[in-house]
């Protein structure tokens, strides 16, 4: 059927085919040929009844003539026949006046008119961050220096979607991670959510290889990560986390180098061991407890989640989740006995010279020597961290003023892989957050400043009887070619408004081209560092960008 011969001459058929059309263009309509969505959603006009559920905003039109318009005039991208939801949806609110979108069917235009159009919520949704130009600058700073870091120390970059199924998440330990998942139903009745961490999608992504990658290696990403967390300082319900991750190495040598590369992005914004510390521990020291007292295996990761949870809560708060895990109170007392104990010697004594979990401590604290970081770190035994899959060492970077949440937090996983039914493979590595290192930078005045916008010249067109925009056009672009960042003022501006232009945006230099100037074959210069204004010809403007 082709959508001109369509009759829309009653009321109930535009409410009827906008309630169709809905259901349809939920389910994919976007992007088909019109005429080919349009036969589609005709035909279903018979087979759907006026009850039909309406889940989304409605999407329809009353003639040919007029989809045609919203076709054509639908803008970005709406030629050949195609158009977007939103216009649409625009057109279908204009259009058809039986209905207000609200199910008011007829009176809907009166009450439209008396309801007060809602102003638009500008502030993002809460716990998201906007960022504007300076705030992006900032930001792109950070990754930078990130990256640096990363580059450094070898390790290469890698991506994955930020959305992933929830089962890539739903661990039963009882992890803060877990209940705090932005998770929902897609449209396929898919049970997906916004990854709170990276390091499952890492391990989904090694699985995906089958052993092809090639181990060992070293991997980092700055993913946008998600959790809906209450609202403190640094923790916010999106933030960004630089990961560094080492695959394939069983020995602390792995865990060393990560906490060196930690070290050494600190070292390069300017902080010192005074400012920071990385507190270390294993959980080789709480499974070696735990056997000890004859507590099977399969309980040690959600007890660590619970120990872990001791650092925020009393011991009576957690009473119930002992019950549920099967724990003795009396075994958790222990445990925290073991735990306050401040030095590696006197674990020893606890657990004996030749615990394993003693045995890699000493170690990794005589490579953190080697590599000349041992004023950063701090035996800690306390330190567990939340998260289950963590096996072995722990660490977790703090401010040594001891105001702000923690900076960064790490841990060896050997058997995450294993937990999705894959083979056992050693693996380390940290999540670095961007709030908290900000604030920290901030308060210490460290944190350098982002008004400059990179512009080297503004170049300036000093209009008179002459229109001199083009040879301003030929400059800028000799400037660019010569290396410059360049900010053309592409209005017709008084030199006042120029100058105070390029102050705002932290130009280095101001391009005038003036009529007298400019017969010449020169231009203006005025470097607004040093207040000096120089001439330079034309011919040499490209070669003057290189130098300057
Ligand atoms: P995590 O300890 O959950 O570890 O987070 C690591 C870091 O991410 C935190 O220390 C903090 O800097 C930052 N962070 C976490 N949640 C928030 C939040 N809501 N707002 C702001 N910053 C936050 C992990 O995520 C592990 N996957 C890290 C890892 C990588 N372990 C091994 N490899």
């Amino acid at each position: 059927m082709k959508f001109s011969s369509i009759s829309l001459s009653s009321s109930a058929n535009i409410s009827m085919l906008a309630s169709l059309l809905i259901s349809i263009s939920s389910r994919g309509g976007i992007g088909m040929p019109l005429t080919s969505a349009f036969t589609l959603q005709a035909s279903n006009i018979a087979k759907r009844s006026v009850s039909s559920t309406v889940t989304t905003t409605a999407t329809a039109t009353t003639t040919a003539t007029q989809w045609n318009l919203a076709a054509e005039g639908g803008g970005g991208g709406g030629s050949g026949g195609r158009t977007s939801n939103a216009v649409s949806d625009k057109d279908l609110l204009s259009k058809t006046t039986t209905n207000d979108g609200n199910g008011n069917g007829s009176d809907g235009k009166k009450k439209k008119k008396k309801q007060k159009q809602k102003k638009l919520e500008t502030n993002p949704p809460k716990g998201t961050r906007d960022f504007y130009p300076e705030d992006m600058r900032q930001r792109t700073w950070l990754f930078d220096q990130w990256r640096e870091v990363a580059k450094t120390y070898g390790f290469s970059e890698y991506d994955a979607p930020v959305l992933e199924a929830e089962s890539l998440y739903t661990r039963k330990a009882g992890e803060e991670v877990t209940e705090q998942l932005y998770n929902f139903v897609d449209k396929g009745d898919r049970n997906v959510a916004l990854r709170p961490e990276m390091t499952p999608s890492l391990a989904r992504m090694v699985m995906a290889k089958k052993g092809g990658l090639g181990l060992p290696f070293k991997w980092f990403s700055i993913p946008q990560c998600w959790r809906y967390e209450r609202m403190t300082r640094g923790r916010r319900r999106e933030h960004y986390q630089w990961n560094m991750d080492i695959w394939g190495v069983e020995g602390v040598e792995t865990e060393a180098e990560l906490l060196a590369a930690m070290v050494d992005f600190f070292e390069r914004v300017g902080l010192s061991a005074e400012d920071v510390g990385i507190k270390v521990n294993s959980r080789m020291v709480i499974g070696e407890v735990l056997s000890e007292l004859g507590i099977p295996e399969d309980k040690f990761a959600a007890t660590c989640v619970l120990v872990d949870k001791l650092e925020k809560v009393p011991i009576d708060a957690i009473q119930g989740d002992l019950e549920e895990l099967g724990l003795d109170r009396s075994v958790v007392e222990k445990l925290l006995q073991v735990l306050t104990n401040k030095s590696i010697d006197a674990i020893a004594e606890v657990l004996g010279e030749e615990s394993e979990a003693v045995l890699q401590l000493s170690q990794l604290l005589n490579l953190c020597k080697a590599y000349g970081i041992e004023e950063w770190i701090i035996f800690d035994a306390s330190v567990v961290r939340g998260l289950a899959y963590y096996t072995g060492i722990v660490f977790e970077a703090f401010d040594r003023r001891g105001e702000l949440r923690a900076i960064a937090g790490g841990g060896r996983y050997d058997k995450l892989l294993e937990t999705f039914g894959g083979q056992p493979t050693p693996a380390a590595g940290f999540g670095f957050g961007d709030a908290v290192i900000i604030e920290l930078l901030k308060e210490r005045d460290i944190l350098p400043s982002f008004e400059n916008t990179g512009v080297d010249s503004v170049v300036f067109a000093m209009n008179g009887q002459e229109d001199l925009y083009e040879s301003a056009i030929e400059i800028a672009t000799k400037l660019r070619k010569g290396g410059q960042n360049v900010d053309i003022v592409l209005q017709n501006k008084k030199p006042k408004w120029v100058f105070k232009h390029a102050d705002r945006i932290k130009s280095r230099h101001v391009v005038i081209i003036a009529p007298d100037e400019h017969a010449n074959g020169e231009v203006s210069i005025k470097n607004l560092e040093l207040g000096e204004q120089t001439t330079v010809k034309i011919d040499d403007i490209e070669e003057w960008a290189r130098s300057h």
